[in-house]
C-alpha cells in the first residue's frame, strides 16, 4: 500500500473535450455546454489501483492558440500527460503528432504517454480511424484510449492504464532524489498500452 502524487496535463485543441473528460473523471458529470477553459484549470482526484493509492494533481490546458505558449509551464515535470483529439475532426489528430513531438523534446524523460481520441459516442461523424491511431500510438509507446466524456466510455480506464504505467516509485526516487538507494528492490509489474479493449500487450 503506498500513496503516490502524480501531475498530470491534458494538451490538444481547443474544443476536443479536455475539460469533459477531466469532469467526466473528478465529479462524474457532463456538460453540454462547457466554457472553453483559459489559461488552465486545476483539479485533483485519488484513485485507487491495486492497492495503490494514487492522487492525480490535474493540470487541463486551454487549447485556444493563444495560450499555446503556457503549455510548458503545465507539462514541465508531469509524470503523465493525455493528449487528446476529436474522432470527428482530423485536424485535431494531427496536432497529437506535433504535441507528441514537443513532449519528447521538452517533456519529463520517463514521462508516460497517453493518447484519448474523445467523443467516441459520434460514431456517424468520424474522421480518424481507430486503427490509425492505435498504429501511431503502438510506435510511440503511447497508451490509447477512445474515451467518451458524454457517455463516459473508457474515461476512468484511461487514468487506470496510466497509473499501471508509472514507474515503480523507487526507480523514480532514484532518479529524481537526492538519495540514489542501490539496494531497494525495483518491483516490475505486467502492465497494459491499452485500455479499450484489442488484445493485452504485457
Ligand atoms: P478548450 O478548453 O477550449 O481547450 O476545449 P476542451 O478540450 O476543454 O473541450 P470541452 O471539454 O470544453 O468540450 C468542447 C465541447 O465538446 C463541449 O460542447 C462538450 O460538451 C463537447 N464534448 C466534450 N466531450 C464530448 C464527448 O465525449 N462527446 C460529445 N458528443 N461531445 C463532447
Ligand atoms: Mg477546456
Amino acid at each position: 500500500m503506498s500513496m503516490r502524487d502524480v501531475k498530470l496535463c491534458l494538451l490538444g485543441d481547443s474544443g476536443v473535450g479536455k475539460s469533459s473528460i477531466v469532469m467526466r473523471f473528478v465529479a462524474d458529470q457532463f456538460k453540454p455546454a462547457l466554457e472553453s477553459t483559459i489559461g488552465a484549470s486545476f483539479m485533483t482526484k485519488t484513485l485507487l489501483v491495486d492497492e495503490n493509492t494514487y492522487k492525480f494533481q490535474i493540470w487541463d490546458t486551454a487549447g485556444q492558440e493563444k495560450y499555446r505558449a503556457l503549455a510548458p509551464m503545465y507539462y514541465r515535470g508531469a509524470a503523465a500527460a493525455i493528449i487528446v483529439y476529436d474522432v470527428t475532426r482530423e485536424g485535431t489528430f494531427r496536432a497529437v503528432k506535433s504535441w507528441v513531438q514537443e513532449l519528447k523534446r521538452q517533456g519529463s524523460p520517463n514521462i508516460v504517454l497517453a493518447i484519448a481520441g474523445n467523443k467516441s459516442d459520434l460514431d456517424d461523424l468520424r474522421e480518424v480511424r481507430t486503427k490509425d491511431a492505435q498504429d501511431y500510438a503502438n510506435d510511440i509507446n503511447a497508451i490509447f484510449c477512445e474515451t467518451s466524456a458524454l457517455t463516459a466510455t473508457n474515461v476512468p480506464k484511461l487514468f487506470n492504464s496510466i497509473a499501471k504505467m508509472l514507474p515503480p516509485e523507487d526507480f523514480s526516487k532514484a532518479l529524481y532524489g537526492s538519495t540514489v538507494r542501490i539496494n531497494s528492490a525495483v518491483k516490475s509489474k505486467k502492465t497494459s498500452k491499452r485500455c479499450c479493449g484489442g488484445t493485452q500487450e504485457t
